[in-house]
């Protein structure tokens, strides 16, 4: 059978009270529509039509050439947006998925469960997904007669008392047959609110002798639809839950998972360990063994394995095994920090390259720097990469020792084995094996091959 899906993004989300389109709202650093996006992508190979409306052209850009997006100028309701998708879809498959673009948790194997219960449903022409949810309150109810067939979707703002006390949930997915969907959806009766409801169907297909076959999930975390700022923080909570218990499946300690943030894009080794109040986000990969946190973010970095980070602030940094960093370190993009490198307190490295057991211990900024293998750089070093118009390199071969308070006027060039004095400020490049102390920095003695 061929499956197309639907995604419903037209809506403005008027009770978020948000300038932002509803879709994308960010989850666990993410889009709301990206969670949509991927659910559809593991059942279907065809990129799903995205009804837009709301934003539409912000909404588009987010979604790029991963969905064929179709516009709902007015949003008239989910059964007027579904319509939208016709004139794509028509003749093109047999069977239609449709879900909500604020249903984030929703499972991909959800989605699996639909089509595959809607191909056994002979005798009808839909099947959808239904959670029992009693804290849902503004969600559609599900309707059974007593031999526990579905008869209806009633929406909260129009059930009587007895329905509103139901406590089965429209969950907001479903799978059609799609000519019969074609077909009923200009047959939905205006609500009384003025919008075309899509759960209008169930009682359609019921009245037309079709059996309306429904999919309990048995999390209704997978249910909640983001209308409020409450749910958003609700979905977030859960969501972050599901990443947690992910990885703790996978070998990764977390000493407090209510406050480890791990975003969907992230890997983790095993036997790493998450100290509370970190922050692992966009494309990062942490290595196995490691230890992370507390109180550290780390953000599009790759991390080998065996790294200790305390403290810290990482973004676009790349380490390898065994470094050190922390307490209070701020790695920016284009640094690399080699195998065993330490980099203490209060230091600062932006696009440079620290080679293998270079330490950094204190109150250092390395900027646009190459610096070699076994180098010792004193607390306070400085290099001085900007002139006002552009940035210079710096260069510290193998085994130099840099003096407390150097200060490296970039360009410059610092030979291998070289050192400078404490208070040093460099303006010329030092030959290896070279003391240099002063200001400006001259070079006062050769030293032997032990340094001394
Ligand atoms: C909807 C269901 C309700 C279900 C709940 C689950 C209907 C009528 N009600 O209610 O039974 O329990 O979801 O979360 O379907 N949209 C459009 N165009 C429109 C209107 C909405 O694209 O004209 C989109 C929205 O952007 C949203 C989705 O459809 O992504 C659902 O709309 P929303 O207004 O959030 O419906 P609910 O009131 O939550
Ligand atoms: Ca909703």
């Amino acid at each position: 059978m061929r499956y197309a899906v639907v995604i419903l993004a037209a809506g403005q989300g008027t009770r978020l009270k948000s300038d932002l389109p509803k879709v994308l709202h960010r989850l666990a650093g993410r889009p709301l529509i990206e969670y949509a996006l991927e659910a559809a992508r593991a059942v279907s190979s065809e990129a799903p039509v995205v009804v837009v409306g709301h934003g539409a052209e912000a909404v588009r850009a987010a979604i790029g050439d991963r969905g064929r997006c179709v516009l709902q100028a007015e949003q008239l309701g989910t059964a007027h947006a579904v319509r939208q998708a016709e004139a794509e879809l028509r003749g093109q498959c047999e069977a239609v998925l449709v879900i909500y673009g604020d249903m984030p948790l929703l499972r991909a194997d959800t989605l699996h469960a639909l089509a595959e219960t809607q191909a056994l449903n002979s005798t009808g022409p839909l099947t959808l997904a239904t959670a029992e949810a009693p804290k849902l309150k503004d969600f559609g109810r599900v309707v059974r007669d007593g031999a526990g067939e579905v008869r209806a979707v009633v929406e909260a703002a129009q059930a009587t008392p007895e329905e509103r006390a139901l406590t089965e949930m429209n969950v907001g997915a479903y799978c059609f047959d799609a000519e019969w969907l074609w077909a009923a959806l200009p047959q939905l009766p205006l609500s009384p609110k003025g919008e075309y409801y899509l759960t209008g169907v169930v009682a359609l297909a019921v009245r037309g002798g079709g059996r309306v076959a429904a999919v309990r999930l048995d999390d209704p975390a997978e249910a909640l639809g983001v209308n409020t700022r409450a749910q958003l923080a609700e979905a977030e909570a859960r969501l972050r839950e599901r990443i947690n218990a992910h990885w703790m499946a996978e070998g990764v300690s977390l000493v407090d998972p209510a406050t480890t943030y791990i975003e969907p894009t992230v890997q983790i080794g095993a036997d790493t360990c998450i100290w509370p109040n970190t922050h692992l986000q966009g494309r990062t990969s942490i290595g196995s063994a490691c230890l992370i946190g507390p109180n550290t973010i780390v953000r599009d970095s790759i991390i080998g394995q065996r790294c200790r980070i305390e403290s810290s602030v990482l973004e676009g940094a790349q380490l390898a095994e065994e470094v050190s960093i922390g307490p209070f370190a701020h790695l920016r993009p284009g640094a690399r920090l080699e195998r065993g490198v330490h980099m203490g307190n209060f230091g600062e490295v932006k696009d440079s390259v620290l080679g293998p057991g270079t330490k950094m211990g204190h109150f250092s900024y390395i900027g646009n720097a190459t610096i070699g293998a076994q180098v010792n750089i004193g607390a306070g070093t400085i290099t001085c990469n900007y002139d006002g118009v552009k940035k210079n390199p710096t260069v510290i071969e193998d085994g130099a020792f840099i003096g407390s308070d150097t200060m490296l006027v970039a360009p410059v060039t610092i030979g291998q084995g070289a050192k400078t004095g404490a208070g040093a400020v460099v303006v010329d490049d030092l030959p290896a094996h070279s003391l240099a102390v002063g200001v400006p920095a001259k070079v006062i003695r050769k030293l032997g091959k032990e340094g001394a």
